[in-house]
C-alpha cells in the first residue's frame, strides 16, 4: 500500500521545510491509516458475531479515510495552531476517520456501546448529535477513540474518529454538506429550512422502520417458541 504518491510528497516539500520532518509526516500517517484498520476489523468483527445472533447486519457499510493533507493544514490554519507533525497530532482528532453506516438507530448504540467498552479501547469523547441533534438537523453519534498499533518497536495508542449514523442519516447529512459547500446559491435560507424539515422527517421515518423490525422480530421469536414449546 502506498500511504502518499510521489506527487503528494513533493506538493509537501515545501510545506515542511526539512526532509525529516517531511518523513516523519509520512510515518504518523501511515500510523492512523493502521489505526483505522483496527477499528474496521474491530467493527467487522462486531457485525459478524452480531448477524449470527441476531440473524441481520447491524451495520451497512463502513466508510475510512485519512484526512488530506491539504485540509489538515487548512482545519490548523483556522484554529491558528502552528503546523508540524507534533502539532498535528497533538491537537488534531480526526485525521483517521471511520463512518459506520447501520440499518437502524438501536443498531448505532449497540455497536458504540460494543466498541467503547473493548479494554484496549479509550474513549477520549462522544457526542450524541441523534439525542441532541444540531440547529440545522444533522444527527448522528460521534466517538474520538484511542486505539493501540503495534508496530515494529513500539505500541502507540492513535486517535479515530468513528461516526455512527442509519442510511437516512447518511443521505440527509450528504445532501447538506453539498449545500455547507457551495457557494453563491440563491435561497440558502429555505433550503436549510427543508433540510431541517427532512431531517425531522427522517428521525422518525427511522423510528418506525425500527418498530416494524421489532414487531416482524416478535413474531418470529412467537413462532421459535411454538415449534420448541417453550
Ligand atoms: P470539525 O472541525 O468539522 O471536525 O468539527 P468538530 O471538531 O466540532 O467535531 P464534530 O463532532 O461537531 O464534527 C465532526 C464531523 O462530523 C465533521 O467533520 C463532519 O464530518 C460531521 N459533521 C458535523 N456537523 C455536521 C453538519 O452539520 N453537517 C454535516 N453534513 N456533517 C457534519
Ligand atoms: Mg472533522
Amino acid at each position: 500500500m502506498e500511504y502518499m504518491d510521489i506527487e503528494t510528497v513533493k506538493e509537501l516539500d515545501h510545506v515542511f521545510g526539512d526532509i525529516e520532518e517531511l518523513q516523519k509526516f509520512r510515518c504518523l500517517m501511515m500510523q492512523y491509516e493502521c489505526a483505522m484498520l483496527e477499528v474496521k476489523t474491530k467493527l467487522d468483527v462486531l457485525n459478524t458475531e452480531l448477524s449470527v445472533q441476531n440473524s441481520r447486519n447491524p451495520i451497512e457499510s463502513i466508510k475510512c479515510r485519512i484526512k488530506e493533507p491539504d485540509s489538515i493544514m487548512k482545519k490548523m490554519k483556522r484554529q491558528e495552531i502552528p503546523f508540524s507533525v507534533d502539532n498535528i497530532e497533538k491537537n488534531l482528532n480526526d485525521i483517521a476517520g471511520v463512518r459506520v453506516i447501520c440499518s437502524f438507530p438501536d443498531d448505532i448504540y449497540t455497536l458504540a456501546d460494543y466498541l467503547e467498552k473493548q479494554d484496549d479501547i479509550k474513549l477520549i469523547k462522544k457526542k450524541d448529535y441523534i439525542s441532541h441533534p444540531k440547529p440545522n438537523g444533522y444527527r448522528s453519534l460521534h466517538l474520538i477513540l484511542e486505539v493501540p498499533i503495534f508496530l515494529t518497536n513500539e505500541k502507540k495508542m492513535m486517535r479515530v474518529e468513528v461516526q455512527f449514523r442509519t442510511i437516512a442519516m447518511d443521505f440527509w447529512a450528504s445532501l447538506e454538506h453539498k449545500l455547507k459547500y457551495k457557494k453563491d446559491i440563491d435561497n440558502a435560507q429555505v433550503i436549510s429550512q427543508d433540510l431541517c424539515f427532512c431531517a425531522e422527517l427522517i428521525s422518525q421515518l427511522d423510528g418506525r422502520m425500527q418498530q416494524i423490525r421489532e414487531r416482524l422480530e416478535e413474531k418470529k421469536d412467537n413462532t421459535q417458541s411454538n415449534i420448541t414449546g417453550v
